[in-house]
This record gives C-alpha cells, sequence and structure tokens, in this order.
C-alpha cells in the first residue's frame, strides 16, 4: 500500500473515510448533508448511526462527490478519544475498504482531534492503524490468489509535511508484519535454522550477526539449550545480532528472545486442543529479529545487541526427562522438574552470556514464557518483571505510549523459596499451582548476575484469538513499538 498525503480532501478515490464524535457532525458531515440531500442527519434520525467508536457506515454518494463512497467512521465519545481511538478507527476502515474491494482510498480521519497529541503523532497512528489493518497472511494459499484483495493507495489529508513520519511508520510497520508473518508461519516451515537465517539477512543492513550451532553450543557450554534441543531432529542455534551506530557510545542496549519454534511440551506433552497454536512459541525471537531490523533501518543512534537461542521442544527416546540435572552457561546446576517449562531453559543460557559477552547497560528479553501469565493479565498486558524500578517506568511509560501495555508484577526474593532444589542449585518450576508467570521470572533471574534487566512475558500479548482492531487472528507483533519507543527515551 503506497502512502501519500493531499491538502484537500474533494479527489476521486473509491472511498473517502471520515470520522465523527457521538451525537455530534463536523465539516465532513455537513459536506455529507449538502451534496447528498441531508443522508448523514437523515441516517442519524433513523437510528443506523450514532458515532459509537467503531460503528461504520457506508454512503454510495452517487457521482455527487469525488468519491465514489464516504466511510464514516465512529470515534466514540469526544472526552474519551486518544491516538488509540485513531489507530483502532483506521484499522476498522481499511478492513471495509479492503472487504468492498477499494483501491484508492482518502482518509480525514486525522483531522477531528480533541487530544493533547501533535499533527505528526496523529498521522504515524493513522498509519499504523492503516498499515497494521490490512496485515493478511496469504502466502500459504496456493488456490484463488487472483481474489485477494489489498488497498493500492492511501492518501491522507493533512496540511502537514508528514513524509518523514510516514516513512518511519511505514518501517515500524513493514518489521511487524514480518514479526506477525514468522509467527504464523507453522513449525515444519520455520525451524530454528530457518529463523538463525532469517537473521543472516539482516546483514545487508549493516547488522553484524553470528550464528552458533550445535558443535559451538557444546563448546560454549550451553547445555540447558542442548537439553532442550535434544529430542528434536531439528538442530538449535544461537544467534547474535549487532548493532552500532556510527557515532561512539558506551551504553548498548540488550534484547534477548525466546525462539521455540514448536513447543510439543517435550515428555510432559500439552494436550492436543490448542497445540498447533504453540507454532507460536518463537514470537520472542521474531520480535528481536524485527527488532534490530527497524533499529537498521531508522539507523537509531545506539549500540544494541539483539539475540535468540532456538530449537524445538519434542517429545523422543532422545527427549530430556523431567528430573534431569543440566548445568548450563553459568555453571548453576538445574533440577529441570517439567519438560514444558522449556523457555526458561533455553533463555537462561541466553540471558547468563549476553550478560557476560557484552556487559550491557540494561538488558530485556522478551518471551511467550507461561500460560500462567495470561490468567494473571488476560491478553491485554503484556507481563513486566524487573527489580529496577526505573527500567519498570520506562517500560510502563513506552508501553502506555504506543497502547503496548505492560503490566509489573513483583520479583521478590520471597517468590525464590519454592524453586529451591533438594539435590541441585535451583529447581526449573514451583512445587505448586501458584504464580506461575513470577516463577517463571524468578528462574530467569538466577541466571542475570549485575544488569539491569526486565523480563517481558508475551504469552497473552503474541497472538490474537479474534483478529479484532489492528490485529489479524494470528501473530500481533505486539513489542516492536513498545521497544522502539523505549530505545528513543534512550535517545534523548
Ligand atoms: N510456551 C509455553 C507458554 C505459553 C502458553 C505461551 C500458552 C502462550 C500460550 C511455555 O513453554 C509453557 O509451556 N509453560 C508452562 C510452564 C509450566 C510447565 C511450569 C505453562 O505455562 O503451563
Ligand atoms: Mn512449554
Ligand atoms: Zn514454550
Amino acid at each position: 500500500m503506497n502512502i501519500r498525503t493531499e491538502k484537500e480532501e474533494k479527489i476521486q478515490c473509491d472511498i473517502l473515510v471520515i470520522g465523527v464524535f457521538e451525537k455530534e457532525t463536523n465539516s465532513h458531515t455537513k459536506m455529507i448533508d449538502d451534496a447528498l440531500n441531508n443522508e448523514f442527519s437523515n441516517s442519524v434520525k433513523r437510528k443506523e448511526f450514532s458515532g459509537e467508536a467503531n460503528q461504520l457506515k457506508m454512503i454510495s454518494t452517487l457521482g455527487k462527490l469525488p468519491a465514489q463512497k464516504v466511510l464514516i467512521v465512529g470515534l466514540g465519545k469526544k472526552e474519551e478519544y486518544k491516538l488509540e481511538t485513531l489507530r483502532r478507527a483506521a484499522a476498522s476502515a481499511i478492513k471495509v475498504a479492503i472487504a468492498s474491494s477499494a483501491k484508492k482510498v482518502v482518509t480525514a480521519l486525522n483531522e477531528p482531534a480533541t487530544d493533547h497529541a501533535s499533527e505528526e503523532q496523529r498521522i504515524a497512528t493513522l498509519v499504523e492503524g492503516s498499515l497494521l489493518g490490512s496485515y493478511q497472511f496469504n502466502q500459504l494459499k496456493t488456490q484463488n490468489k487472483d481474489k485477494e484483495k489489498q488497498v493500492d493507495e492511501l492518501v491522507i489529508v493533512t496540511k502537514a509535511n508528514a513524509d518523514k513520519i510516514i516513512k518511519k511508520s511505514e518501517i515500524l510497520c513493514n518489521s511487524i508484519s514480518r514479526v506477525r508473518d514468522m509467527v504464523n508461519l507453522p513449525g515444519n516451515l520455520v525451524t530454528p535454522t530457518w529463523l538463525a537465517d532469517e537473521a543472516v539477512k539482516l546483514r545487508k543492513l549493516g547488522v553484524k550477526v553470528t550464528v552458533y550451532g550445535k558443535s559451538d553450543l557444546h563448546k560454549m557450554g550451553f547445555n540447558a539449550l542442548l537439553s532442550v534441543a535434544q529430542g528434536s531432529v531439528q538442530e538449535p542455534k544461537f544467534v547474535v545480532m549487532e548493532y552500532k551506530s556510527s557515532i561512539k557510545l558506551k551504553e548498548t542496549y540488550a534484547f534477548v528472545g525466546k525462539g521455540i519454534t514448536f513447543d510439543s511440551g517435550g515428555l510432559n506433552i500439552k494436550p492436543a486442543k490448542g497445540m498447533e497454536d504453540m507454532k507460536m512459541d518463537k514470537a520472542g525471537a521474531a520480535t528481536v529479529i524485527g527488532l534490530m531490523e527497524a533499529i537498521a533501518k531508522l539507523k537509531m543512534p545506539l549500540n544494541v545487541v539483539c539475540a535468540f537461542p532456538t530449537c524445538e521442544n519434542m517429545p523422543s527416546g532422545t527427549a530430556y526427562r523431567p528430573g534431569d540435572v543440566i548445568i548450563g552457561y553459568n555453571k548453576k546446576s538445574i533440577e529441570m522438574m517439567n519438560t514444558d517449562a522449556e523457555g526458561r531453559m533455553v533463555l537462561s543460557d541466553a540471558l547468563s552470556y549476553v550478560e557476560k559477552e557484552y556487559t550491557p547497560t540494561a538488558m530485556i528479553d522478551i518471551a511467550t514464557l507461561t500460560g500462567a501469565c495470561i490468567v494473571a493479565l488476560g491478553y491485554w498486558a503484556t507481563g513486566l518483571f524487573t527489580k529496577d524500578d526505573k527500567l519498570a517506568e520506562e517500560l510502563t511509560a513506552a508501553g502506555n505510549d504506543t497502547h503496548e501495555r505492560v503490566w509489573r508484577l513483583p520479583l521478590w526474593d520471597d517468590y525464590k523459596d519454592n524453586m529451591k532444589s533438594d539435590i541441585a542449585d535451583v529447581r526449573s518450576i514451583g512445587r505448586g499451582y501458584d504464580a506461575g508467570a513470577i516463577e517463571g521470572a524468578t528462574f530467569l533471574s538466577h541466571f542475570v548476575d549485575k544488569v539491569s534487566w526486565a523480563h517481558l512475558d508475551i504469552a497473552g500479548t503474541a497472538w490474537s484469538n479474534d483478529g479484532k482492531h489492528y490485529f489479524t487472528k494470528g501473530g500481533t507483533g505486539n513489542g516492536i513499538r513498545l521497544l522502539v519507543r523505549w530505545l528513543e527515551m534512550k535517545m534523548m
């Protein structure tokens, strides 16, 4: 979809999109009433349209306006309006436009604004909503390719010079789409090797990419990653991507993503129902690949390391067993009590390695780590775990800015009691059904030494079950806008 701006809304197009607050009118609705025999006012009288958030009404202009149709989007109560309202409205509008086979869409949705956002912020948000809302995952369909629909051209009505801001939003949304693709592709296609190759592609953007294979991992002592991988025929990989800004800087920010290409549970096998969704267990790794791509394309003035351990969690005659004791990269012995708690195993090696090798200023891991996080927070918040109050504040603020919201849960040492092993240094899981998300984070904390560190549990936010708003059923790409925003705070 090509995106550009125009100062004037009266241009030829398939659909003109306008927004209206609840029980209000504006210059656009007046235009409709003037040109189309009071069609807007009459539809309100007929109770077909009230302006409720995300309500949609399509009106045919019968050649009386340059647009063939006008799509009116409800923006809800004026006093409740925020950027997220606009992001959702833009997505609803583009979804309808695609469904009605529109090719050229003009949008004035950014216009009626009562919030304190700038016109630039509104344009960025409008582009985000439109691009994210128009995402489709069709690459595995082989039939009826000619019936696939997409809007070719989106024209934003604004007097602002928005080229730069549009370009930036396009970069972000392209990376998000790429993450969604990686998450949506199934386990037979996306293997650990495939995921590593996807990272290698970033070399053409000037990113240094190192891929460690099985023999390297043996030498490095990545035994926690190797044990999870040993039940699968797929070779495990550990991938490090390094981006250095052209200016000399002493800070380095590190991100580590969980890359389980398929999580069957291993010998502690998962129930059949919903197991297919466990192709999403690589979302953390996909996010750090997408993040690195966005950072490099935006040429951010920062030094960043993104890393991910990747393997497949399978049951077999060679699989690791409950009760196995494993000594990984940092030499602590782990009594591994449930093969389905594999994410924390692979991350333990990766986190201690990245801290030791890169001594980052801050390190953030992102992982679909626990079902318990969904029990605690549902699908509207990413779990945030850190002992660093300042880091928690920053990530919370970045989440509120982007609406990729995070919610902090405690990481107190008291939780360590449950995870003491009788025979090893640490148990991989707790002893009951309490605080599973916190226990996952607590386990990880054993493998982080001094660095300021945060763990993001995206089990509930990496995947959309209903494809609402600017999501499509499947991977969400959640985390990219959040972490880019957080990095921008570091640039200020
Ligand atoms: N990948 C899962 C967590 C998950 C569940 C992500 C649902 C997204 C949706 C993880 O590896 C897992 O299986 N965790 C176990 C941990 C338990 C065995 C301690 C869980 O959450 O049940
Ligand atoms: Mn698991
Ligand atoms: Zn998992």
